[in-house]
């Protein structure tokens, strides 16, 4: 088949209940960063989706910058090891950050992005993310915008890749064991 959602066991969230959740978190950040300014964190290139949606929907001013780190080191995703692809453009002192992430699977990224951050003299670092399994955290984060409790499954669409594939669907699925095996 040429339909990539063919390649889904099952949808766990629609477009729709995605762009809900991100206008909860927009009114809510609204009301929070009134008159702040905040700059977003796009963590590339997952975040992308999550980014355009949640920036389109704030009505308030806000900037946005991008970074790339790799979680990989070794070889193994959960190393710990976090290189840094491409940094950020812009000066972080005295500004109210909040970094923009699809979904936090062993915390480990979020933890040292969150770390590095703060390093930078900004103001305060937050944290949105869209995504997050509970079962895999083996890192406390402390997720100020959490967006959905998903369980332990392979997840892909709205940014999130299997391969570097299926970021571009719309919704989020559990990709099907034929695909990967
Ligand atoms: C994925 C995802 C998060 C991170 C979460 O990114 O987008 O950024 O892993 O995993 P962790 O909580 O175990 O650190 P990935 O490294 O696959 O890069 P990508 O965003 O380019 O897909
Ligand atoms: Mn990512
Ligand atoms: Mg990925």
């Amino acid at each position: 088949t040429s339909d990539i959602e063919g390649d889904l066991k099952s949808i766990l969230l629609t477009e729709e209940q995605i762009h809900q959740k991100i206008a909860d978190v927009a009114r809510q950040v609204e009301i929070d960063y009134a008159g702040r300014d905040p700059l977003l964190v796009g963590v590339l290139k997952g975040a992308v989706m999550v980014m355009a949606d949640f920036a389109r929907e704030l009505r308030i001013p806000a900037t946005m910058d991008w970074m790339a780190v790799s979680s990989y080191g070794s070889g193994t995703k959960s190393s710990g090891v976090v290189r840094i692809l491409k940094d950020l453009d812009t000066d972080l002192h005295g500004r109210d950050v909040i970094i923009v992430e699809d979904i936090i699977d062993s915390g480990l990224t979020l933890s040292w992005l969150l770390g590095n951050l703060r390093g930078r003299g900004a103001s305060s670092v937050e944290i949105f993310a869209l995504l997050r399994k509970p079962e895999a955290a083996t890192v406390e984060v402390p997720v100020k915008y959490a967006g959905f409790e998903i369980p332990n499954e392979f997840v892909v669409g709205y940014g999130l890749d299997y391969d570097e594939r299926y970021r571009n669907l719309r919704a989020i699925g559990i990709l099907a064991p034929h695909v990967y095996s």
